[in-house]
């Protein structure tokens, strides 16, 4: 375990935030405005963006729900208790509903003339933004509708009239019900007007990916699999389904969290350097790697009734709107392989679980340990690979573990870490990955969004799994404790690949 030694590295302050692009008038349409992911992510992100200056000058949300509520009860149903009551009052003038049905067609038309009229009563050109925040089942429907009603119309690249439409994931629930989905956006509009979100992709750590691997020189030698042993993703969370079991239900751990958040993890930890910090270049990469990789193996879980932070829990087939006899996993644990020259024989382990006992998600690039050791080392004593460490949350920060001479007589070896980390380098992050992705919609900033062919390649790599899993019943489930590491076979898993997961306090952590 290396823990004894810290050396704090220095940070040069950057001179303040680089501009972002600044975007002009536009409307946000929210499709699902009385849903949980508006209340908690989308609203909250607006007022901050709003606070920091950051949302365009003329900036109107129109909520669309099915609730029959007025401008002001939409207004009073979003309000945020603890925000500044002034910076909520602006905030809330820009805010107006529409009560509609979308299983309704007529409901389309009625989205099409409010928006006119909004723009009507505003003046001048602006941008329109939809967004499907909107249980899945409704999404193709509602593309279709809005396409046809003409409140989505197709646009060519750069017009200032732009129209874009984020859609929420999951995309698909399977490799063909995404393609299906996929034909259904890009027949209503142009590819570059689809917004595919996977809000991972917006968190800053996962950002930093990008410039750690290509802003500096010295990893890119040694990242390919003459040095690097394996590649460890996890994704783990203290919480349970809470109360969106209907979801989970159906979606289960590798729908949620495997398709999108961990595979984009991998995509941008094992792509190769884009040529250009465009759009399109980085996603070439990311969907050629993602096109490459296959899951060799896989170990799923389901939690029990356990202890988490000295609480009894529940297990997952006692949650509310859970079936008594689910089959639905909460963990999973994924060998993925990547067949390219770069990374042939390096496995990626990737794990997620629900309920385990704390939350964390890193990314840990475990070197080869040197192949010959001159030192007298002690007998069992060994040393202790390097091992490169993304602390995507929460934590945020990197460090790198490598072996040093404890002072004094002899040759005793321990091993030591070098530490970056975001809060003590730039103060503690203030923004939700949900405001970053919303200001690069409105710029027309694709970069952190999934392009179709990346969707489809990551659903190439999960289905096998999903497929097999429900074509067998798991007669084991629950088979970890709430607040335990998972099961048994995951860690068999890594074991076979000559590793372990570095579970905080074990020897790898
Ligand atoms: P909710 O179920 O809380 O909200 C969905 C909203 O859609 C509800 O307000 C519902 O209306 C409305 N709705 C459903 N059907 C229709 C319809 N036919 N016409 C009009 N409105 C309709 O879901 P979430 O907000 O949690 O999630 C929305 C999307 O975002 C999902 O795809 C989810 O996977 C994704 N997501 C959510 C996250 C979160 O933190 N919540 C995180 C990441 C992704 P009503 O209230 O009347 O039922
Ligand atoms: C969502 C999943 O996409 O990501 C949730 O649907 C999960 O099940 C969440 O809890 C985790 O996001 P974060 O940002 O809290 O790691």
């Amino acid at each position: 375990m290396s823990q004894a030694i810290t050396l704090p590295m220095q940070v040069d302050r950057l001179p303040g935030p680089p501009g972002r692009r600044r975007t002009g008038p536009c409307t946000l349409v929210i499709l699902g405005a009385g849903g949980d992911l508006t209340r908690r992510k989308l609203i909250p992100a607006l007022l901050h963006l709003l606070g920091d200056g950051l949302l365009p000058k003329d900036f109107s949300v129109l909520g669309v729900g099915r609730k029959p509520l007025d401008d002001d009860g939409f207004r009073e149903e979003q309000r945020i208790g603890d925000a500044d009551p002034a910076l909520w009052d602006r905030f809330a003038q820009s805010l107006v509903y529409l009560a509609a049905d979308l299983d309704v067609p007529d409901s389309y038309a009625a989205i099409a003339e409010r928006l006119e009229q909004l723009e009507g009563e505003r003046g001048g050109e602006r941008g329109r933004l939809f967004y499907l925040a909107l249980p899945p089942s409704v999404y193709a429907e509602a593309i279709e509708g809005l396409s046809r009603s003409g409140a989505m119309p197709r646009r060519s690249a750069g017009d200032p009239r732009w129209v874009r439409i984020v859609i929420e994931k999951p995309f698909g629930s399977s490799l063909a019900t995404a393609e299906a989905l996929n034909r259904v956006a890009r027949a209503a509009v142009a590819e570059h007007q689809i917004y595919r979100i996977d809000h991972y992709l917006g968190k800053e750590t996962v950002q930093n990916l990008l410039v750690f691997r290509f802003a500096n020189a010295i990893f890119e030698p040694v990242w390919n699999r003459h040095h690097i042993h394996h590649v460890q993703i996890t994704a783990a969370e203290r919480l349970g389904v809470e109360h969106r079991a209907r979801y989970y239900e159906e979606a289960g751990v590798v729908r949620d969290m495997f398709q999108n958040h961990l595979l984009s993890l991998l995509s941008l930890t094992a792509m190769e350097p884009p040529a250009t910090f465009r759009s399109e270049a980085v996603r070439n990469e990311k969907a050629k790697v993602l096109n490459a990789t296959r899951a060799d193996a896989a170990e799923r879980g389901q939690y029990g009734a356990g202890t988490l932070d000295g609480e009894r829990v529940p297990g997952y087939r006692d949650e509310a709107d859970v079936a008594a006899d689910s089959p639905t996993p909460t963990f999973a644990a994924l060998r993925c392989l990547i067949d390219n020259w770069r990374w042939q024989g390096v496995p990626f382990l990737l794990r997620s679980g629900k309920r385990l006992p704390q939350r964390m998600t890193e990314i840990a690039v475990q070197f080869h340990a040197p192949p010959h050791l001159m030192f007298p080392l002690e007998r069992g004593e060994c040393v202790a690979p390097n091992v490169l460490v993304f602390r995507v949350q929460p934590d945020e920060g990197l460090s790198l573990c490598f072996e040093v001479k404890v002072p004094g007589g002899g040759m005793q070896i321990r091993s030591a870490r070098m530490e970056f980390a975001y809060a003590d380098a730039f103060g503690a992050t203030q923004h939700d990955a949900y405001e970053t992705l919303l200001l690069d919609c409105m710029a027309g900033e694709s970069m952190l969004f999934l392009r179709n062919d990346a969707t489809e390649a990551a659903w190439r790599v999960v289905d096998p799994v999903i497929q097999q899993w429900e074509a067998e019943r798991p007669a084991d489930f629950p088979n970890y404790p709430a607040g335990t590491w998972g099961p048994a076979a995951a860690d068999r898993l890594i074991t076979e690949s000559g590793a372990a997961w570095r579970n905080p306090g074990s020897a790898e952590a």
